[in-house]
């Protein structure tokens, strides 16, 4: 068969897909000895791998053939119960196993919530920039992104009053803590004024949390969500504090959506691993995550300073850049017209690599931004990694 036949067979809406430019530099990367400012990755040195190898032995000797069976759609009771309990507790909410689903990874949770709620052509109003993942999550069920310009502290209530009066959008999908890509966390009075102004609207608010217990400077912010008087969906992961290996997050949302949502995950993958779920659940019982996490905040905090060091001593004066207090990136924006890709194409080939701003814009892109990973290059990479960059950032600006 040759290609042009093959090509009028796919499906309309994988027809303008694109391949996610962050996890292509990734698979380039791992291929070489290449230094990567670029994914989202947890810090490899900071796994707990001894707890988790524990925890696998331990379910394997105490639950036998019950951990490799098919299981539930919706997740491991106590794990759903544990989620209930903690994670949605530390975050002011009272919940209960029953409200709680357990996902592949809290990217799984973002198709589902594409598959129930996404028709064709409805507007989905996204921050600018955005996470990648969603804007390639969403975009399977073709919407019309509405982009809303992110701030320092959060969206400008004025442009959201505006969209949402002029789009009607069906959904609002926001990052509010240590947003994945420019690390910006949302306000305490950018919270409650989003949420009044959500409260207006018949819209879905769905809030993606992946790095909340990852805040290493200010106090916690309770989520939008509580304070959101209306249909919405919260999210959250273990990827982050755990290991993403591990392929766990939860959604959080009314019986009715939560229901939806388990049919569309059926058809996607009947359950998640109940093996990993009970391996999971052994782990946090057992384990101390909060030391854990205080530790990974006080190794995120210094590589942060680091990073924001080498920033601030090497880049071109005129480059602006986020000083996150938390979760895993900076966002850089460049003086003048320096392009991210064309920067891009000269670290790679002296070994380094980044995320250009372009695919994170649901809309208009600026094409002078780019994301940094500071969590994953360990010091002498990161030195080495900075420099390069810096002196290709200083050829290009002439
Ligand atoms: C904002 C955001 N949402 C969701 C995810 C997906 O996380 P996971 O599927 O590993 O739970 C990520 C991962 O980087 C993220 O940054």
């Amino acid at each position: 068969m040759n290609t042009t036949q093959t090509e009028c067979r796919y499906a309309n809406r994988v027809r303008t897909l694109r391949p996610s430019c962050v996890r292509e530099i990734m698979k380039a990367a791992a291929s070489r000895d290449v230094i990567s400012f670029a994914g989202g990755l947890p810090n490899p040195r900071l796994f707990p791998v001894d707890a988790i190898a524990e925890a696998a032995a331990r379910v394997l000797k105490d639950h036998g053939s019950a951990a490799l069976q098919y299981s539930s759609s919706e997740g491991y009771a106590p794990l759903r119960e544990y989620v209930a309990e903690t994670c949605l507790r530390r975050r002011g909410i009272r919940a209960s196993a029953d409200d709680i689903l357990l996902t592949s990874g809290s990217q799984q949770a973002l198709d589902l919530v594409g598959k129930v709620f996404i028709e064709p052509g409805d507007a989905v109003l996204m921050e600018s920039p955005a996470y990648l993942s969603a804007i390639q999550a969403f975009e399977l069920y073709q919407p019309r992104f509405v982009p809303v310009r992110l701030n320092r502290d959060g969206l400008d209530p004025y442009l959201l009053a505006e969209r949402l009066e002029r789009w009607s959008p069906k959904l609002v999908y926001l990052v509010p803590n240590f947003q994945n890509p420019t690390g910006v966390s949302y306000s305490g009075e950018n919270r409650c004024a989003i949420a009044h102004l959500l409260r207006m609207h018949d819209t879905v608010l769905v809030e993606d949390d992946p790095y909340r217990e990852l805040r290493f400077e200010g106090e916690d912010l309770p989520p939008v969500y509580r304070y959101a008087d209306q249909h919405a969906v919260l999210t959250g992961t273990f990827s982050k504090v755990l290991s993403p290996a591990l392929r766990m997050g939860w959604v959080y949302t009314c019986a009715d959506t939560l229901r939806h949502m388990v049919v569309a995950k059926q058809a996607s993958d009947l359950c998640s691993s109940d093996l990993t779920q009970r391996i999971l659940y052994e782990c946090l019982t057992r384990f101390d995550l909060e030391r854990h996490v205080a530790a990974l905040c006080r190794e995120y905090r210094r590589q942060r300073d680091r990073m924001l060091h080498w920033i601030r001593t090497l880049f071109p004066d005129g480059t602006r850049y986020t000083r996150p207090q938390g979760g895993m990136f900076i966002w850089v924006t460049l003086p003048g017209n320096v392009s991210a890709e064309e920067l891009l194409t000269a670290t790679v080939k002296r070994g380094v690599v980044f995320a250009p701003g372009r695919s994170f814009y649901p809309g208009r892109p600026e094409l002078n931004t780019l994301r940094l990973n500071f969590t994953h290059a360990d010091d002498v990479e990161m030195e080495k990694g900075m420099n390069i960059l810096a002196q290709e950032i200083r050829a290009l600006t002439g």
